[in-house]
């Protein structure tokens, strides 16, 4: 049977091909998309092929793509690998859409993802020309169900002008149910409080609303979303996972948490997802979720019975965890709610709930300054994310990472982060294999010292004690000492030997 189930919407299936001759040059685009999860699978490698006939014919076509967060390379790997975006906002981690932003032909606007509906919302960014938007199905009624990310899309079918849907067979129907839509964020003044207490309170309707007469193209598709397998987990992972869980068991013991803790936000990345892993082996039990994805580890620790709710805006599932969410989605809709990322992102809520939000990094200074989003302070990695939605408001705040990368040839802890994504304000755990700096109330000179002693390789201990030593020295120290001549030298000897160590 049809998943088009409104004759409305019916009369307006075309292929592919039609609906991407619609787009024009310079048109501004709201793709659905999260993680690797629902955006649209088939309008935009149409699209890829007009880009590369018209460039074959010396015409230009490109276009600006607003995203949930990171897409898949049928969306982003296409277009970015026939040159045809000027412009992308905002998450993103495909290696061609990297490519294109590090060279400077696309333009990136790496903002929070909390933020990232609201700016189109309130005119910041200008009119949006088109939403892109996948989903299960479309009701008799006209109403939308979502597939397997909600992402902007609540804004994207709002704001755009003039709407493409891609209708997806391969997404489970039961995902009817598992979504809470509620519009958030209206152009000030006059929004009130987000009436959402707990992660598994539903405030919303499961379904989207679209006017019909801003549909200009329906699109029947049949395709799995494709997303990347995590790594195995090693040692360092492995490590890092048991020094939360000591955390975790402190925290209870001093009564700062209580014995099933409070909602739990995990980052991206396989450090992050590693460290669900911990929890499944713990003795943690009636565990609650408040995060922006759902990786294999929370599935598990939904499967064991030791996570009772998560809600999120996305999954991000190894293609084997995909395929049992898609044959098993009605059990999970009882434990998973999806809503719009300005929900799932949003500072008042997770104040409100006291999250304990944990998040990867690519290094951290030994004054807990974090850098997420770039490789050697210039080229980007993939993007803040929701890194920073989380951390500025958690209840508590952590970043893990190995405390090396590339083989031992770089420290992860430094003299000074090469760019700032999380200030010491905000940061108040880090966590590595070699162990866990606690940094709350702790002035910055101890900061140093329990960062270096705790969570530095012991390879770069001596180097980074040497810094401090010279920064103590340098004329300019005074609260947070610097040799400022010094403090990016590690990053220097790095570019130029292809090590940190001298
Ligand atoms: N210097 C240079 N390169 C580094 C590095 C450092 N200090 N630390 C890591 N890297 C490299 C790794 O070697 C790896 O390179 P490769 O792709 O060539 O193998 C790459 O960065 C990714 O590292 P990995 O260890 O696989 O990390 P991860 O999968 O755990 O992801 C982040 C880490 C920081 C990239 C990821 O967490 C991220 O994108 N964070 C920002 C967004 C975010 O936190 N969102 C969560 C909100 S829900």
């Amino acid at each position: 049977m049809s998943r088009i189930r409104s004759s409305v919407f019916q009369k307006k299936v075309v292929s592919a091909a039609d609906a991407a001759a619609l787009i024009k040059n310079g048109d501004r685009i709201g793709f659905s998309g999260f993680t690797g999860s629902g955006y649209p699978k088939a309008v935009p490698e149409a699209l890829a092929e007009r880009v590369q006939a018209a460039t074959a014919a010396g015409q230009e076509l490109r276009v600006g793509v607003y995203t949930g967060a990171s897409t898949a390379p049928e969306c982003d790997g296409a277009l970015a690998a026939v040159g045809g975006m000027f412009f992308r906002m905002p998450y993103q981690s495909d290696p061609d859409m990297r490519r294109a932003i590090n060279a400077g032909t696309t333009d990136y606007c790496d903002i929070h993802l909390s933020h990232s509906g609201p700016v189109v919302r309130h005119g910041f960014m200008g009119p949006m020309d088109f939403a892109l938007v996948e989903v299960t199905s479309i009701n008799e009624d006209g109403e939308l169900v979502p597939s397997s990310s909600v992402g902007n899309n609540n804004v994207w079918l709002d704001e755009a002008e003039k709407i493409i849907l891609e209708v997806n067979a391969w997404q489970s129907e039961g995902l009817e149910g598992m979504h809470d839509i509620y519009d958030a964020i209206h152009r000030p003044p006059g929004n009130g409080p987000i009436p959402l207490l707990a992660p598994g309170d539903r405030i919303g309707r499961p379904t989207l609303r679209v006017d019909p007469d801003k549909v200009v193209a329906v699109i029947e598709t049949d395709s799995p979303d494709r997303n990347t397998p995590f790594k195995p987990l090693d040692d360092d992972s492995k490590a890092i996972a048991a020094n939360l869980m000591d955390f975790l068991h402190n925290e209870v013991k001093q009564g700062r948490l209580p014995k099933d803790l409070l909602p739990l936000q995990s980052g991206v990345g396989n450090i992050a997802n590693a460290v669900l892993a911990g929890l499944l082996d713990s003795d943690f039990e009636n565990l609650t979720s408040y995060t922006e994805v759902i990786q294999d580890g929370m599935v598990d620790l939904i499967d064991a019975g030791k996570l009772t709710i998560a809600s999120a805006t996305s999954f991000s599932l190894s293609p084997e965890a995909a395929t049992k969410m898609n044959e098993n989605a009605a059990f999970y809709r009882n434990h998973i709610i999806l809503r719009p990322q300005e929900i799932s992102n949003n500072p008042e809520l997770i104040r409100r709930m006291g999250v304990i939000a944990c998040n990867g990094m690519i290094e951290a200074d030994i004054y807990g300054n974090i850098n997420s989003t770039h490789i050697m302070g210039s080229r980007m990695q993939n993007g803040i994310g929701g890194s920073g939605d989380f951390t500025r408001n958690a209840y508590i705040s952590i970043f893990v990472s190995p405390s090396v990368a590339k083989g031992g040839d770089i420290s992860c802890l430094v003299p000074m982060v090469s760019h700032h994504d999380h200030t010491e304000h905000d940061v108040m755990v880090i966590i590595t294999e070699q162990g866990l700096a606690d940094l709350r109330g702790l002035a910055p000179r101890k900061r140093a010292q329990a960062i270096i002693e705790n969570c530095a390789h012991p390879d770069y201990r001596p180097l980074l004690q040497d810094y401090v030593a010279r920064a103590e020295k340098a004329a300019n120290s005074h609260h947070t000492p610097h040799d400022l001549k010094e403090s990016l030298s590690w990053h220097i000897r790095m570019l130029e030997t292809g090590s940190m160590k001298p």
